[in-house]
């Protein structure tokens, strides 16, 4: 039996789920894999804070971040506390003092990913942070391993419980945005301050993070260019629905005629589409590959015990790299061929039109523009394919809500050099 001394840094929804499941494990993966796996310190803010998972006898509760990442009997650091500025800190001074890490901090691993994962090369150390993207389901290890020999085209992502959570309740119970948005946050599924899960910068976080292992390529914030689904309602999501869509806020990335097109904003998809399913905090991830065709991964995106679980898997492959001494090699997807990355919305696609503005202005501003609209039975439009330039003149107007259809674009022939 091996023992690996591990330390933690934050012990709320994440870090007491993965004390709990340690606790519960412990005796399994004793069996199964010789591994003891012993909770020394956690390291949180408030000290006398109450906590929602009883610490084994002998684990110490500090509030000094080095007595965790800087203590030479500690192997392993799970960093479950958050923040970008501190846990980067906190990870790069683990990662130095040759510990291997496990994070399920998505904001600091898209924005600092790629130097935390070379600093852990360096310091032949392990990086690994599965929780990060969809919570309980294990798709970058399934990226990583699973689609190692071969070559993914597209990935598609619902990524985030609390907008999904949103969009669900209007499209089925009709409520309004406001409403959807307490409901989510009485459940406890969405935070007080909601914003950057209903603006889509935490979808973009993730989707930055699957591009990484997808692709070898890293897209930024800006490409992605976030929207969000504060401006839709109840209305515009029913109308969709009647017409046999269902308005999801989807991360788009794919590779197309050499190059890399990406995406995080309100899309309809086709109802009969595998992802328009993924209801509630449900998470969902659709792949598709040369050899594997289309596949899908869904499940619970957040929560205590599924995110415990990723957090727990990735302990105990660091812990076995340990014991065998093969910590630092294949930590990420790396291309040394970079394609040049373009937003989806630069391509013409049909969009659902949204507005209050009479239907005879609608038309007149579609015949001068030259496209067509296409009334639908239960409210708004179905456009023509549109060019960006043709949105961004409707757009004008703040009365326009455009929805893109997925499927519908014009995809660039490729152009050989
Ligand atoms: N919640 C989820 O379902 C979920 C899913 C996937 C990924 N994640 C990610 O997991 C991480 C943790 O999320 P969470 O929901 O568990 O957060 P949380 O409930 O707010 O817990 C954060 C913990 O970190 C501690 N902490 C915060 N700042 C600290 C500091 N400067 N020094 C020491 N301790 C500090 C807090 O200490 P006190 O308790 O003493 O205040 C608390 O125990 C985040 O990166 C989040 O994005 C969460």
């Amino acid at each position: 039996m091996t023992t690996i001394k591990i330390g933690m840094l934050g012990f709320g929804t994440v870090g007491s789920g993965v004390v709990e499941r340690l606790t519960q494990a412990a005796a399994k993966i004793e069996q199964t894999h010789g591994l003891h796996l012993e909770l020394t310190t956690v390291a949180v803010h408030h000290l006398h804070a109450p906590r929602q998972a009883k610490l084994p006898a002998g684990t110490r509760l500090t509030t000094v971040l080095t007595d965790v990442v800087s203590d030479p009997q500690i192997q392993l650091v799970i960093e479950v506390m958050g923040t970008v500025t501190t846990a980067k800190q906190a990870i790069t001074t683990a990662l130095e003092h040759g510990k291997s890490v496990i994070t399920a901090n998505k904001d600091l691993i898209a924005t600092a990913g790629q130097d935390l994962i070379d600093l852990a090369h360096r310091n032949r150390c392990d990086l690994f942070y599965e929780a990060s993207v969809a919570g309980g389901i294990p798709i970058l290890r399934t990226l990583t391993d699973s689609y190692a020999t071969d070559t993914i085209q597209a990935v598609t992502g619902i990524l985030n419980g609390t907008a999904n959570y949103i969009l669900s309740a209007m499209t089925q119970t009709g409520q309004t945005y406001p409403r959807a948005l307490a409901a989510a946050q009485a459940a406890g599924y969405a935070e007080s301050d909601p914003t950057n899960d209903v603006g889509g910068l935490d979808t973009t976080y993730k989707l930055m993070i699957l591009t990484r292992l997808a692709f070898g390529q890293q897209v930024t914030q800006a490409q992605i260019a976030p929207r969000g689904i504060t401006t839709l309602t109840a209305d515009q999501c029913q109308a969709a629905a009647k017409s046999g869509w269902t308005i999801k806020l989807l991360a788009q990335a794919q590779r197309q005629a050499h190059h890399l097109y990406c995406r995080v904003a309100p899309v309809a998809l086709d109802s009969t589409h595998a992802l328009s399913r993924i209801d509630g905090v449900q998470n969902g991830v659709a792949i598709q590959s040369q050899a594997i065709g289309e596949s899908l991964y869904a499940g619970p995106g957040a929560g205590s015990t599924a995110t415990a679980n990723s957090v727990l898997n990735d302990v105990l492959v660091a812990a076995q790299r340990f014991r065998e001494g093969t910590r630092g090699t294949a930590i990420t997807g790396v291309t040394t061929d970079p394609l040049p990355v373009i937003n989806l919305a630069a391509l013409p696609q049909e969009y659902l039109l949204f507005s209050d503005l009479p239907g005879d202005i609608l038309f007149r501003w579609a015949t001068d523009g030259q496209f067509t609209i296409q009334p639908l039975p239960d409210g708004g439009y179905r456009t023509s394919r549109l060019t960006a330039e043709q949105c961004q003149a409707l757009q004008v107007s703040d009365s326009i809500q455009l929805v893109p259809i997925a499927g519908t674009v014009a995809w660039p022939v490729a152009v050989k050099s």
